[in-house]
């Protein structure tokens, strides 16, 4: 029996790998819709390939586009158009998974659709869960959703609590370290930082992901996301998280359990694993990655973040430690940064500056609706743009 998938945000890099997990097991999976926003080419081949039941594209000419390639090309595809039609391929009633893989705070509402409709969810749009961690948590266990993460960290954490999210937590007898490569800036001071290009801030030394992602790394605010992201999967308190700087990125996670054990999750960097173990989960399939070679791990490193030259993942837990829509407004102020160093407008240095004075200029609300979610990342991008205005080079 085949399961259904639709991928959200199928032409990034999430979106890819998935596919090509699921290439490999043509018994197993069968692929009911795929998504992008602007690449309609990508998106094109995917479905020649895949044969899908919907193709959504969010941008309309970009749409236009890929129904012409898919028609010329006799494919049965049906392209759908808009945000909309995005929410109904999440929550279509006969798909089994939904891979949520759409980069940033724009994936919100696909995402939830998708967990309010009670599918198993491999989770990768980590952007989700700080923005609506409560709201988020508590769809989940009304809708009865399988919530499966894809994140590698936490995908880790997962599997060493033996595939349950709840041992040992409500006794608070665990605790988590999350190891992060550094970055391609690793071991730099602020000053050498501060000319460095978008280029340079994307070229990740062990994982090859989208640019947001991998400027969130270049400043170490994915690992402060990861955190949070951890604390509402999880259910575990910041002081009980701890990052630890592990430039090869072969452990992944590292649970600590009170009796003095520690469990770790190894692997070659490549997010085929754990989109593999999420797709198959609870049994396991292959994904396409060797296993390591231990004979090559003769040097495995690891040291403390330097807070000084990074100072995103502190700004990280202080959001996390304010509660309310904190979180919320680090991730609008950080997708904003992050947007404007990208189209050359802000130092790489500045996008913490930034996002750290939005915090301080925001009034912390607490959130009851999805609105009310949306509203906060409103105020804040716009907090954070009038930062960048007054900035920009
Ligand atoms: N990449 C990794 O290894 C990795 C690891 C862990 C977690 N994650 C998380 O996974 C998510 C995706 O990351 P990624 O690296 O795969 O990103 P990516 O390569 O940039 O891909 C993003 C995907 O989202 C689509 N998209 C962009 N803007 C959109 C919009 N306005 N509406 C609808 N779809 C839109 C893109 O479509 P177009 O191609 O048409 O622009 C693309 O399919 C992020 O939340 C990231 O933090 C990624």
């Amino acid at each position: 029996m085949h399961q259904l998938i639709t991928i959200l945000g199928s032409t990034g890099s999430i979106g890819t790998n998935s596919l090509d997990v699921v290439s490999q097991h043509p018994d197993h999976f069968k692929i009911f819709a795929l998504t992008a926003n602007v690449q309609y080419e990508v998106l094109a081949n995917q479905c020649l390939r895949h044969k899908p039941r919907f193709a959504v594209m969010i941008e309309p000419k970009a749409a236009q586009k890929l129904k012409s390639l898919l028609q010329s090309n006799g494919s049965s595809t049906e392209v759908l158009c808009g945000a909309e039609d995005l929410n109904k391929v999440a929550q279509e009633p006969t798909v089994d998974a939904v891979i949520a893989g759409i980069v940033g705070s724009i994936g919100l509402r696909s995402t939830m659709a998708a967990v309010e409709s009670g599918k198993k969810v491999l989770l990768a749009n980590k952007e989700s869960l700080v923005m609506a961690g409560r709201l988020f948590k508590q769809a989940v266990a009304r809708s009865g959703c399988i919530l499966l993460p894809i994140d590698s960290e936490h995908n880790g954490i997962f599997q060493c609590l033996q595939d349950n999210f709840e041992i040992g937590l409500k006794q608070n007898q665990i605790k988590l370290t999350l190891p992060a490569s550094g970055g391609p800036f690793r071991g730099w001071n602020r000053k050498k930082m501060a000319d460095v290009t978008p280029k340079e801030a994307c070229a990740h030394p062990n994982w090859k992901m989208g640019r947001k992602i991998s400027v969130d790394s270049a400043t170490l605010m994915n690992k402060g996301l990861e955190v949070i992201e951890a604390s509402f999967l999880f259910d575990i308190p910041a002081d009980l998280i701890d990052v630890v700087i592990h430039p090869q990125s072969v452990i992944h996670a590292f649970v600590h359990f009170a009796d003095g054990s520690t469990l770790a999750h190894m692997g070659i960097p490549d997010m085929r694993v754990p989109i593999a173990h999420a797709l198959a989960w609870p049994k396991r399939i292959k994904s396409g990655v060797k296993t390591l070679d231990l004979s090559l791990m003769s040097d495995l490193q690891f040291s403390s973040p330097d807070h000084e030259n990074f100072p995103s993942l502190k700004i990280a837990y202080e959001a996390l430690s304010y509660g309310g829509d904190a979180t919320t407004i680090l991730n609008a102020a950080n997708e904003t940064a992050v947007g404007a160093f990208l189209s050359s407008r802000i130092k790489f240095t500045q996008i913490s500056e930034i996002v750290r004075e939005t915090l301080t200029n925001s009034v912390i609300s607490n959130l009851e609706t999805l609105e009310e979610v949306e509203e906060s990342d409103s105020r804040a991008r716009s907090v954070s743009s009038q930062i960048i205005e007054a900035i920009a080079k």
